[in-house]
C-alpha cells in the first residue's frame, strides 16, 4: 500500500506542464515530504527544469532495451512477438533514480510512436513501471505527462489521488484540458484541476476558465521572463521569479485542500 499523494500532470505541449511539476517538486520538498518526481514525456525535459546538467540528468528507462527485453521476457516463437504484460519492476525506481539532494528524479521517457497505446514491450514496461510507481511506493509522486491525449490510452495512470491539466490562453490548449479531464474521469479519477499559466490580461483567466468543462480551476499563473530565461539557462524553474513560484503554491494549496474535501482527510503534512 503507498502512502504520499499521488499526483499526475498532463496537457497540450508546451502549456508548462514541467515547469509545474518541478516547482511543485520543489515545494513539496521544502515542506519535509519525500518526494519522487517522474518524466514520462518523450521530450525529456524535467531534468533541464531542475537545472541538471545535461550529462548528469539520467538516461531514460524506456531506452534500455537490454533491461525491457529482460523484465518483459521478450521472445519470439512461430506466431510473433511474445512479452510479458505485467514486467517486474519495483526494483527499479532505486536503482534508476538520480537524487538531487531534495527531489528523486526518475526519467522513463514516453512512447513516441503515434497512438502510444502499443501492445509491445515497451509499452508493458511503462505501464507496469508508472502502475507500480502509482500504486505501491510511499513517496509522493509527480508524474509529468507527455503532452497530448493520446497516452491516455493506455490508462497508465489509474489510482492517481488528482490529475492536474495545465493550460495557456489558447483554444486548443484548453480543449486539450476538456478531453484530458474527461478521460481521467473515465478512468475512475475524480479530483481533476486545472492550472492557467502564461496569463498577461485578466481577461485570459475568465475566457478559459468559461472554457473549461467540469474541471476546477486551481490557480493561475502571470506569464513570467524570468522562467523563460530559466529555461533558455537551464537553471531550476523554482528559483528563477518567486511570483510564479508563489503563484504555483497558491494553486497546490486548493489542490491539496481539494483532495482532502473529497477524502474527507487530514491534509498531508
Ligand atoms: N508562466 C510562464 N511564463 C513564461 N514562460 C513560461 C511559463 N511557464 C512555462 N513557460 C515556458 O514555456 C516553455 C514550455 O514550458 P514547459 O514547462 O516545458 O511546458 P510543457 O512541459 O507543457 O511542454 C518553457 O520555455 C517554459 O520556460
Ligand atoms: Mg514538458
Amino acid at each position: 500500500m503507498s502512502t504520499g499523494l499521488k499526483l499526475a500532470i498532463g496537457g497540450k505541449g508546451g502549456v508548462g506542464k514541467t515547469t509545474v511539476c518541478s516547482v511543485w517538486a520543489q515545494c513539496f520538498a521544502n515542506e519535509g515530504h519525500d518526494v519522487l518526481a517522474i518524466d514520462a514525456d518523450p521530450s525529456l525535459s524535467l531534468g533541464a527544469a531542475f537545472g541538471l546538467p545535461a550529462d548528469r540528468t539520467p538516461k531514460p528507462l524506456i531506452q534500455m532495451k537490454a533491461l525491457i527485453a529482460e523484465r518483459t521476457g521478450t521472445g519470439r516463437d512461430a506466431i510473433g512477438t511474445y512479452f510479458k504484460l505485467n514486467p517486474k519492476v519495483s526494483d527499479l525506481p532505486e536503482e534508476h533514480w538520480l537524487d538531487t539532494g531534495s527531489v528523486k528524479l526518475l526519467v522513463l521517457g514516453g512512447m513516441t510512436r503515434a497512438g502510444g497505446g502499443c501492445a509491445c514491450p515497451e509499452g508493458a514496461f511503462l505501464k507496469a513501471l508508472l502502475t507500480n510507481t502509482i500504486l505501491a511506493r510511499d513517496e509522493l509522486v509527480l508524474v509529468d505527462l507527455a503532452a497530448g491525449v493520446e497516452f491516455m490510452g493506455r490508462a497508465s495512470i489509474q489510482g492517481i489521488d488528482a490529475f492536474v491539466v495545465v493550460v495557456e490562453p489558447g483554444s486548443r490548449s484548453i480543449e486539450t484540458a476538456n478531453s484530458l479531464a474527461a478521460m481521467a474521469r473515465d478512468l475512475g479519477i475524480t479530483r481533476v484541476g486545472a492550472i492557467a499559466n502564461k496569463i498577461t490580461e485578466p481577461a485570459q483567466v475568465a475566457a478559459i476558465a468559461s472554457q473549461l468543462t467540469g474541471v476546477a480551476l486551481l490557480g493561475t499563473v502571470s506569464y513570467s521572463k524570468s522562467a523563460q530565461e530559466a529555461d533558455l539557462n537551464r537553471a531550476p524553474v523554482a528559483a528563477a521569479d518567486d511570483m510564479l513560484t508563489q503563484e504555483l503554491d497558491d494553486a497546490r494549496q486548493r489542490l491539496l485542500d481539494l483532495v482532502c474535501e473529497a477524502s474527507g482527510a487530514a491534509r498531508p503534512r
